[in-house]
């Protein structure tokens, strides 16, 4: 029996947990517990008790279908209160012996030392690359001659209150959280190639009550951002504009939903029940799209901004991989397309083995990338640990090729120490 593994991704509209065994080549699902969330607007806790009640049942279902009990679990964060900005990292290397995995850990925490306003903390600090004396844009600097060492870094910072609000919640289902990690981290990870990370790539989970955005060049992650417009923003609109309860909204939505104007007949109407009316009335269709387009080439713009005010929008090669429950809306391709003028896929998990059917859907994207980063990030810490403990270069064992490669994604420099 390999190591278990466990992640919750607390989302605005679905709590989603899984268990994992940490084998050879990959993890194989051994347990999922999906349930509705409520208690969540925006990506932020609203209500604590109606969270913890939602983290609870999935957690439940998921021990059920696995036959585990869950201690721990590495869980999903976003939210409008999460901001990145990047950093770097100064220090003096000895010419003697090269640069050591020691010193991109010093200058990681040089980098890292960004002075933060109250009531903020450092949520993930990622390398983007390295500086070693007048060499620019090294990956990896190990064993290198130099004297000065710079690392650019990506810092994320989360407001502690949220955070604590967040973490509450899974400690009252009775679970410790592990470590917290940003959503589009976790989704880029089950979704993205290693050719679009290295070509440049923004992947875009748009879910319920939030759009989460990573930006990956040269392998590395560059800039993050949480923009809080979700699905549920369009079923609102729908409500709004048909003079629908909400929950029939959303099924609207499901049944006849599409984001392009132009994919649709002018002649298409469906019957729905408005308030206030005794019978049915007819909807034309279009008249549906109108209001789905507009709210969806908002997102759209809005992530264009996003990826713009980053500076690195013109990077971005492999262009957009869309995923999060929303991508399934019909004509999302297209319509991202045509207003980011960039290429465009939609991106649900695979490559995973085990109790998987139910995973196998944009919504699950963050869900499924929980497992693995989470993995790679405590290995990383704890070889942290171990070298400021005794020195050692040497973490334990790692779980395998699949492990070692993901690894050397997040820390430059992994692959040449040997
Ligand atoms: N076939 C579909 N067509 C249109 N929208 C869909 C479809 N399937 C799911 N959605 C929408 O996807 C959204 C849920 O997506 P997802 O499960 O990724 O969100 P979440 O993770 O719960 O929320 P968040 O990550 O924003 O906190 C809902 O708004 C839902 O209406
Ligand atoms: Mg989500």
């Amino acid at each position: 029996m390999g190591e278990l593994v466990v992640g919750i991704d607390v989302g605005t509209t679905k709590v989603c947990t899984i268990v994992g065994e940490v084998r050879e080549a990959d993890i194989h699902v051994l347990g999922v517990g999906i349930e509705p969330s409520h208690g969540m607007r925006k990506g932020a806790v609203v209500d604590v008790n109606a969270l913890s009640g939602a983290i609870s049942s999935s957690v439940h279902k998921a021990e059920r279908t696995s036959g585990y009990e869950i201690g721990r679990a590495f869980v999903s964060l976003a939210g409008s209160h999460v901001e990145s900005v990047n950093s770097t990292g100064v220090v003096g290397v000895s010419n003697q012996r090269g640069v050591q995995y020691n010193d991109l850990s010093r200058a990681m925490d040089a980098a890292r030392a960004v002075s933060l306003p109250h009531g903020r903390e450092v949520l993930h600090v990622i390398p983007r690359n390295y500086t070693l004396d007048e060499q620019t844009g090294l990956r990896s600097p190990i064993g290198m001659l130099g004297f000065r060492l710079e690392v650019e870094a990506h810092i994320i910072t989360a407001a502690t209150a949220s955070i604590q609000n967040l973490e509450k919640c899974i400690e009252a289902a009775g679970v410790y959280v592990d470590r917290f990690i940003l959503n589009p981290l976790a989704a880029g990870d089950a979704i993205l190639t290693e050719n679009e990370r290295e070509a440049g790539v923004m992947v875009v989970d748009i879910g319920g009550g939030t759009t989460d955005i990573a930006m990956f060049v040269d392998g590395a992650v560059w800039h993050t951002a949480v923009i809080a417009v979700g699905g549920q923003h369009i079923s609102n609109d729908i409500a709004h504009g048909l003079h629908l309860p909400f929950e029939l909204a959303e099924a609207v939505k499901l049944e006849h939903g599409h984001a392009d104007l132009q994919a649709i007949s002018p002649l298409e109407a469906f019957p729905v029940q408005p308030f206030g009316e005794e019978l049915p009335s007819k909807v034309q269709r279009a008249d549906l799209v109108h209001i789905i387009n507009a709210r969806v080439a908002e997102i759209f713009e809005l992530i264009m901004k996003e990826a713009k005010r980053s500076g690195y929008d013109s990077l971005l090669r492999a262009g957009i991989v869309l995923t999060g429950g929303s991508s399934l809306l019909p004509g999302m391709r297209q319509v991202a397309a045509e207003t980011l003028n960039v290429p465009v896929r939609i991106a649900q998990p695979d490559n995973i083995t085990g109790m998987v059917e139910a995973l196998k859907s944009p919504a699950y994207s963050t869900s499924v990338g929980l497992l693995k980063l989470g993995l790679i990030m405590d290995l990383e810490d704890e070889r942290r640990r171990n070298l400021h403990k005794n020195g050692s270069r040497e973490a334990r064992v790692d779980f395998g090729g699949l492990l070692k490669r993901a690894f050397s994604r997040l820390l430059p420099g992994e692959e040449d120490e040997g």
